[in-house]
């Protein structure tokens, strides 16, 4: 869990920062809200400090939340308290951790944290692991392949010292390819104008043996 003490050191700030484009934020939120149903077991991981779990709480069964980051956690779980929301439970943990303890989930949500991850496919094999056949992955991820050279060269250095995130940069075809090697058919995808980030509904392929 070396990723964490970047987030951590940020987490309070991070808390509190507005959202940049809250048009796009409340789109992503009603898209995924047709996926969401009364009885849906859903897993969130990179939930940050937990506001978009709280809102989507009341129209689903029971959402998990992971984050790496402890003090994201901690604040997450105020936010919970403070709301009296009953049916979502924060923790601690990241992939590896979720997909040694078992379990599958209706819907699984990764917003803005699968470029956040050293390896894609392993994240995504991971992913699907935990979702049903026929559940759906939905996430929000920036392709960065080709841009911002200079951020993740001064990102490499500062890494060295455990202070900048992983970043890793790819493409939206690259990410799409991804998702279908593990077993995932792309039901929509979205991308919201002036920036790089994509956000995919996909949904796990039933075997056929
Ligand atoms: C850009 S923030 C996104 C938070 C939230 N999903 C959102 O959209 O506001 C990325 C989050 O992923 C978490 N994170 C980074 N690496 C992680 C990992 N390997 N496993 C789980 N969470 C991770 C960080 O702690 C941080 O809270």
């Amino acid at each position: 869990m070396g990723q964490a003490t970047f987030w951590n050191l940020i987490a309070k700030r991070y808390s509190k920062a507005n959202i940049a484009d809250q048009e796009s934020y409340e789109k992503k939120l009603a898209i995924t809200r047709e996926y969401l149903e009364p009885e849906s077991e859903v897993l969130e991981f990179g939930c940050g400090t937990g506001s978009t779990a709280l809102l989507h709480a009341p129209h689903v069964k029971h959402i998990l939340a992971t984050d790496v980051a402890t003090k994201m956690i901690s604040i997450a779980e105020e936010k919970r308290v403070q709301g009296g929301v009953d049916n979502v439970s924060f923790e601690v943990n990241d992939l590896d951790g979720l997909v040694a303890r078992g379990g599958q989930y209706d819907v699984v949500l990764g917003l803005n944290i699968l470029h956040l991850l050293d390896d894609l496919d392993t994240a995504l094999s991971q992913v699907a692991t935990l979702t049903k056949e026929g559940g759906v992955f939905i996430n929000s991820t920036a392709c960065l392949q080709g841009k911002y050279k200079a951020v993740r060269a001064v990102g490499a250095f500062f890494r060295l010292l455990g202070l900048f995130p992983t970043i890793n940069a790819f493409t939206e075809n690259e990410l799409l390819e991804a998702h279908r090697r593990a077993g995932f058919a792309i039901e929509a995808q979205w991308a919201p104008e002036g920036g790089d980030v994509v956000f995919v509904v996909a949904r796990k392929q039933e075997k056929t043996d």
